[in-house]
């Protein structure tokens, strides 16, 4: 299976268009940003997945050669899997409106409510080439499949995740509107487990990482009051559903245990720490063993 890290930044990227924290600033000086969360899988090279559509879906496919049309309206991207219906990782949809066919976009079925009602996607794609959604059972493999049915050759395993719903929907009723997945790559066998979004390391997610080959894990804050300390207001990263990297009872502590033989930390805010590649967060990530994820990041499995 070959995975693309298309964005590594969470929703805003790096930097972000209000902010001037010290990241942001760096990666101004630097020319060097970070895109919004999303990762392209394909078992093929020809044929590609997308995990999450970022706002900047447009940048990502132009970056990568591997996402580029073959042919007047033949792009290689077959499907997206969403793993939540926050806006960062549902937005890029509206970029697919020029599909010469219905994008399948495979969500938990509560996403896709969503998407049809609070935040109208799938209702407004409808009168473009639209999209056709594709409920994932929660814990049950589903063979992912092109917009004609043609096996892509991955199978998808998508469990539920206890978070809020997003927050253009806070008064929905209680359902799953976040999972972590589990992406088999039929004949290799390669497994990449896919979190982008978690507030603690449970059971839902030990089953996506177990013995994975790579572990792509909700790396957003360094700790709980970071938003406040950079004079956000805002609730703290566990009650926005994003366990903190450090501190006690952080990833730092719990992620190396789960046995995956690589863990990389993705959909980083612009106001952790440990973006700083020679802070002392950095080094505490690289000591347990576990990697801070960058764009354009290419893996085999
Ligand atoms: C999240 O990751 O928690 C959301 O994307 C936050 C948001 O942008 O509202
Ligand atoms: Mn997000
Ligand atoms: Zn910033």
């Amino acid at each position: 299976m070959h995975v693309i890290l298309l964005g590594s930044a969470a929703g805003g990227g790096v930097p972000q268009w209000n902010c001037g924290c010290a990241n942001c600033r760096a990666a101004r000086e630097r020319g060097a940003g970070r895109t919004q969360s999303s990762v392209a899988v394909s078992a093929d090279g020809e044929r590609w997945l997308l995990l999450n559509a970022s706002p900047d879906l447009r940048h990502q496919i132009n970056a990568h050669r591997a996402l580029w049309p073959r042919a007047s309206r033949a792009s290689p991207v077959r499907a997206v899997v969403c793993t939540d219906g926050e806006i960062d990782h549902t937005l890029g949809l509206m970029l697919l409106r020029e599909s010469a066919s219905r994008v399948p976009v495979y969500a938990p079925a509560a996403v896709v409510s969503l998407l049809g009602a609070e935040w109208p996607l799938i209702r407004v794609l409808a009168s473009y080439t639209g999209v056709e959604p594709r409920e994932l059972p929660d814990g049950r493999p589903t063979a992912l499949a092109d917009s004609a049915g043609a096996p892509l050759g991955i199978t998808c395993t998508a469990v539920a995740l206890a978070r809020r719903p997003p927050r253009y929907a806070r008064a929905a009723a209680p359902a799953v509107f976040d999972v972590a997945l589990r992406l088999v790559d039929d004949r290799s066998g390669g497994v990449l487990a896919y979190a982008p979004t978690a507030a603690a390391v449970d059971g839902a997610v030990a089953s996506v990482a177990r013995a994975a080959d790579l572990l792509l894990f909700d790396g957003t804050f360094w700790s709980d009051g970071e938003l406040r300390a950079a004079g956000v207001d805002a609730p703290a990263a566990r009650e926005m559903g994003h366990l903190p990297v450090g501190g006690p009872g952080g990833g730092l502590d719990a992620l190396p245990r789960l046995g995956a033989k690589r863990t990389v930390l993705v959909h980083v805010n612009n106001t952790n720490p440990m973006l700083g590649e020679d802070s002392a967060e950095r080094r505490q990530v690289e000591a347990a063993g576990l990697e801070v994820g960058d764009d354009g990041m290419e893996f085999e499995l």
